[in-house]
Parts: C-alpha cells; sequence; structure tokens
C-alpha cells in the first residue's frame, strides 16, 4: 500500500519564526505524536505574476516516496496546510541533539583550503572528484544495512542517480551534508527535492510534451545542474558519479533503479489529490520517469 496525502494543519503561532539557511518560508516545529524531532515546515512558493502555486510540496512528497523505492536514505516528508497555504514538513534528519549537520560547502572547505563557499550557480571547485575526495573518511548513512564496504561517496553517488531519475536540478553544496556525532562522521540522508519533476511547468507546456515525444525529450535533455563545474546534464552526472563509486555500488544502483516498476511510481503519484496536481500533471510525471529511467538504464555504459 502506498502512502496516503494526509496533510496537516497548522496555524501561524505553532510555526517558530528561527528560518535556516535556503530560500523559501520556513519554520521548524514541533509535532509530538511523531517523536521527538523536529520538523521543517517549508511553504510552496507562490508565482508572483499570477498567484499560482508551485508543484514544490507535491515534488518534495513525492520524491520522498521514489527515493525509499530506489533505496536512497531521505528525510521524512508529509503533506501540511499552514492556514490553508500549502506546505510540507520534513523530519529532521538528525536523530538527537547530539547531532550536528555539515554542510556540503563546509566539508569541502575542510578538505580544499581554496573552495569557494560564496559562488551563487556554476562552481568550478564544484566536481564529482572534490565530493568523493572530501567524503574520504565519512561512512554512509546511518540505520540502514548497506552492502559490505561501501562509502559515503558510493551513497552519495545514488543521491545523484535519483536526481538524474526525478529531473532534480538543486544538488547544491548545501543540499546534502555529513552528520557529526561525537567524532563519527556520516552521510546526512537526501533532503531538499522540491525543485524536481517540473514542478513549475504550465499544463499547456506539459499537454504539448505529452503529445510530442521529441518536444518531451528536447525537455529532458535540457536537464543540467545549475552548481556543477561545467554544468553537465543531470544524466552524465549520474554516470559519472557511478563511474567513481565502487563496483558494488554502481551494480547495486543499476539495479535499484531497473527494479523500479511503473505501477507502483503511478501508485505513489495517484495519491495526489487532483486539486493540488491536475490530471496532465499525473500523467506528466508518470510518464517523465518512464523516460528518465530509461535514458538512465539505456545510456549507462558502466559495469
Ligand atoms: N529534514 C531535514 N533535516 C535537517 N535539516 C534540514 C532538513 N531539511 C532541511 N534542512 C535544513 O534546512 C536548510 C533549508 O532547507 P531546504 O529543504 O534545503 O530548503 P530550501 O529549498 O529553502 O533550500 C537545509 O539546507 C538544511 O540545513
Ligand atoms: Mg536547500
Amino acid at each position: 500500500m502506498p502512502t496516503a496525502w494526509e496533510p496537516l494543519h497548522f496555524v501561524r503561532g505553532a510555526a517558530e519564526a528561527d528560518e535556516p539557511m535556503g530560500s523559501k518560508e520556513k519554520w521548524w516545529v514541533d509535532l509530538p505524536m511523531f517523536g521527538e524531532r523536529q520538523w521543517l515546515l517549508k511553504l510552496a512558493r507562490l508565482d508572483e505574476l499570477d498567484g499560482t502555486v508551485s508543484g514544490e510540496d507535491w515534488a518534495e512528497w513525492t520524491v520522498h516516496q521514489f527515493a525509499e523505492q530506489l533505496g536512497v536514505p531521505s528525510a521524512t516528508v508529509r503533506p501540511a496546510l499552514l492556514e490553508g497555504r500549502r506546505a510540507i514538513v520534513s523530519r529532521s534528519v538528525l536523530r538527537d541533539r547530539l547531532e550536528y549537520l555539515d554542510h556540503g560547502n563546509s566539508v569541502l572547505s575542510a578538505r580544499f583550503a581554496d573552495y569557494d563557499q560564496s559562488v551563487q550557480g556554476e562552481n568550478q571547485g564544484y566536481t564529482l572528484a572534490a565530493v568523493r575526495d572530501a567524503l574520504e573518511e565519512v561512512g554512509p548513512p546511518a540505520d540502514t544495512e548497506w552492502p559490505g564496504g561501501f562509502t559515503a561517496f558510493d551513497v552519495w553517488a545514488g543521491y545523484l542517480l535519483m536526481d538524474a531519475w526525478v529531473a532534480g536540478r538543486d544538488r547544491h553544496h548545501e543540499n546534502w551534508a555529513v552528520i557529526l556525532r561525537g567524532d563519527e562522521r556520516r552521510l546526512a540522508p537526501s533532503f531538499d527535492h522540491g525543485n524536481a519533476l517540473g514542478f513549475q511547468e504550465r499544463d499547456e507546456r506539459r499537454v504539448r510534451m505529452l503529445d510530442d515525444e521529441l518536444h518531451l525529450m528536447r525537455w529532458v535533455e535540457r536537464g543540467t545542474s545549475h552548481h556543477f563545474a561545467g554544468k553537465p546534464k543531470l544524466t552524465e552526472l549520474a554516470w559519472s558519479a557511478l563511474g567513481l563509486a565502487s563496483p558494488t555500488a554502481r551494480r547495486f544502483w543499476v539495479e535499484r533503479l531497473d527494479a523500479i516498476s511503473q505501477d507502483a511510481v503511478h501508485s505513489v503519484v495517484s495519491q495526489v489529490p487532483r486539486a493540488i496536481m491536475s490530471e496532465v500533471t499525473h500523467t506528466f510525471v508518470v510518464r517523465l520517469l518512464a523516460t528518465n529511467r530509461r535514458r538512465l538504464l539505456d545510456g549507462y555504459s558502466g559495469t
């Protein structure tokens, strides 16, 4: 049974005014009925021109479900409404007060003294090899059984494969992190997946892409990273990351992607109410995921 779309309702007072890094309106909130961890309440952005709500909420929620299907650890996400405004809550990836997040930019700077943390957009120092080196002493995420010898980078390569599958372009150096716990350092589960699955497109465009395969292919081929050196295509980035990972990790992630069924994808998407995700968007997202999965599997030449 897929997880149901069941929004949690919030009122303003419940949300604290301490806003972490990032770009959207968001607050940490307590949800004692789900345990001690805090949750980050994030509002879906409004389009300033016409007041439409972007699909960041359904994108973040569905990508969390797809991450689970793929075996990528990711922050648990629930749909939410803040006084009627569409939002999500993302459960803290920190298990208790002994844990701290060390974001990618800080991890890279600790490894490379000349790493430039201030660059917005393409960053010449932000390369797969640099991330691999910076993660050398870091373990894979906690609470998951990984194949023997799996490193943090072996798992991180899976994050990039997931990004390419879901057309997520936002894997900048503050959108992944290491969790510090005493002397222990482990890769954090993946978080911040709202910028994916064509969440910002309009239905007229989605209809054109559904009607015209070439149009869809042009759109997916334009899916590049904004942040890595050279602004590579998401597919190429994923393949290169797998190429730098261990042979076990390469096989593991390719097999996991291969095992995804269209039915499973469909059953996740179909949970999102039509008032939030139109029929056209449902169809588009299912098609997009099938297309990207095929592009990734057919184009992959590694072993
Ligand atoms: N589930 C989470 N657990 C712990 N920290 C989180 C979680 N989600 C987000 N954060 C923190 O909040 C910051 C901003 O949240 P993010 O989801 O990246 O939103 P934005 O889209 O505004 O960048 C992240 O860089 C991270 O530091
Ligand atoms: Mg972010």
